[in-house]
């Protein structure tokens, strides 16, 4: 596996694979990653991932500054998984500071872009840099991020950008917790508890099936169970699952958003319903 830490070498490396699949990441790899990696392997002969914390996307009073960084660790991970790594500074990436965005769709304003402004304008502008310095056949990213694939698909499809995007289940913990870099953050009763959130959604998947539509009373329920249990919730939201607008009666591909709080860690997680 080869490590690339400056555009001009990456791209000289890459000039003459003509089938390259990507995985963006921000490194902090857990199996989750790991998965995306091994599936990429089925979208490309030469499998690049890139580890790089995007200061773009981050908030004045986010964990820019302390999020994870094990580059050793996630480089041991890779290796045999991955061809190449792309590890830039953030100078390499932002050599001067970058004025030119990505103006996301307005999908990117709600959800999380609520509690995130900029949020998926950063993750939006970071992903078009790298797919302009990889040019990959076809890149990976996980389904637990939702929102931000369903902004990347309309940046990919609007923007014509010639590569597909693949959506990967989301890897979970045996208990149901979604695998998650910011899961490291949780002391251990929170990690106890944090399986709540899935179960809530897992609940209202369920209540689903049996063929209630009273969306908001189901979104309440979750929200009041999360905050019976001490979380701070951010949103739980039931949309439909291209557009995700509010979801309607008559929509049959439902997906069903949370974000919220346990101490300091926010988490995310989303369950997907065909009716
Ligand atoms: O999902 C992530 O890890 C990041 O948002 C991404 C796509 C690598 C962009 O920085």
């Amino acid at each position: 596996m080869q490590i690339f830490t400056t555009v001009a070498t990456l791209r000289e490396r890459l000039a003459h694979e003509p089938s390259v699949a990507f995985v963006p990441t921000m490194g902090n790899l857990h199996e989750g990653h790991l998965s995306l990696v091994e599936q990429a392997r089925q979208h490309g002969k030469f499998v690049v991932v890139s580890i790089f914390v995007n200061p773009l996307q981050f908030g004045p009073n986010e964990d820019f500054a302390s999020y994870p960084r094990t580059f050793e660790a996630d480089c041991a991970g890779l290796e045999g998984l991955a061809d190449a790594v792309f590890a830039p500074t953030v100078g390499e990436m932002y050599p001067v500071k970058q004025q030119v965005y990505v103006e996301p769709p307005p999908l990117a304003a709600e959800l999380c872009g609520t509690f995130r402004p900029g949020h998926f304008r950063g993750v939006a502008t970071v992903v078009l840099k790298l797919f302009n310095l990889v040019q990959p056949n076809a890149a990976v990213f996980g389904k637990k991020d939702y929102q931000q694939l369903a902004v990347l698909r309309a940046m990919t499809e609007q923007l014509n950008l010639p590569l597909a995007i693949v959506a990967a289940e989301t890897a979970r913990a045996p208990d149901g917790l979604a695998l998650s870099s910011r899961n490291g953050y949780l002391s251990a009763t929170e990690r106890a508890e944090a399986p709540r959130l899935y179960r809530n959604l897992q609940s209202i998947a369920e209540t689903l099936n049996k063929g209630r539509r009273d969306f908001s009373a189901l979104e309440d329920a979750a929200r009041d169970d999360l905050e019976k249990h001490g979380w701070r919730v951010d949103y739980v939201a039931l949309r439909n699952a291209a557009t995700l607008l509010p979801a309607t009666p008559e929509d049959r591909e439902l997906v069903t958003l949370a974000a919220a709080w346990l101490g300091k860690t926010r988490l995310i997680d989303n369950i997907e319903s065909r009716l």
